[in-house]
């Protein structure tokens, strides 16, 4: 599958090599195409994983996450919605705003989410909500000693959902909950700064969630 991935941070680059490593095509979408680090993951990840601009990426996708940072969320959207038409657009954005010295904060979150901001500045995308409550380096091949966390996603069409399973479930994870709506959102952003109070709590930066059932 070709798959675009739209920024070129950390979970871009992690998804990257995953993605090369499960044989998938691959393009990072960027402002800078010439970006050093880039250029050295080009060498590493071989002629399937390509580097152009944002809308480069969104046009070569069939599946398309969107991984910016979330003030730079808007204006990347506004620039890439004519390619992302008709197409699922996975979310892992958190909506967060970063003060020095302390825990991220939501900059949405009672009332609406950024995961329903996604959807409603993409009206004619199929905008998935996944991945946004674990680490980069665990999004492939999440194993933990004590198995495999559970990945919550949410979207509005149940085609999109479906998709997006299949593919989480080739990326090694194995209970995925789907919540419903993009609204549950709502739900999943939050999760991310529990994550963030938990390492701070336990001085660890690789854990997941997971839901035991009896
Ligand atoms: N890091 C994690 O483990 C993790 C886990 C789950 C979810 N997330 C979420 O995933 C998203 C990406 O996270 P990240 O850690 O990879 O990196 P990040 O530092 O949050 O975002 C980096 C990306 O945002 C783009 N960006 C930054 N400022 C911009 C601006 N003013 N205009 C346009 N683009 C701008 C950069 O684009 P250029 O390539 O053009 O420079 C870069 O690709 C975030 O929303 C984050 O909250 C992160």
């Amino acid at each position: 599958m070709r798959i675009g991935l739209v920024g070129s941070g950390d979970v871009a680059q992690s998804l990257a090599k995953g993605f090369i490593g499960m044989d998938h095509e691959v393009m990072i979408g960027t402002r800078d195409p010439g970006k050093k680090d880039l250029e050295k993951l080009k060498t590493k990840l071989g002629k399937h994983f390509t580097v152009g601009t944002t809308t480069e990426a969104a046009n070569f996708g069939e599946i398309v996450f969107l991984a910016v940072a979330w003030h730079a969320g808007e204006d990347v959207i506004a620039q890439i919605r004519p390619q992302l038409a008709g197409k699922i657009v996975i979310d892992v954005t958190n909506p967060l705003i970063f003060n020095d010295g302390e825990p991220p904060q939501l900059a949405v979150g009672h009332t609406i989410s950024g995961g329903e901001i996604v959807q409603q500045s993409l009206p004619d995308s199929h905008v998935v909500k996944a991945l946004n409550i674990i680490n980069h380096q665990n999004m492939i091949q999440p194993k933990y000693k004590s198995g495999v966390p559970t990945m919550f996603v949410c979207g509005n069409n149940k085609s999109a959902i479906n998709h997006t399973g299949e593919l989480l479930h080739e990326m090694g994870w194995e209970d995925i909950v789907d919540l419903g709506g993009i609204e549950k959102s709502r739900l999943l952003e939050p999760l991310c700064l529990l994550w963030v109070e938990y390492g701070i709590a336990k001085n660890t930066w690789s854990h997941a969630f997971s839901v035991l059932a009896k």
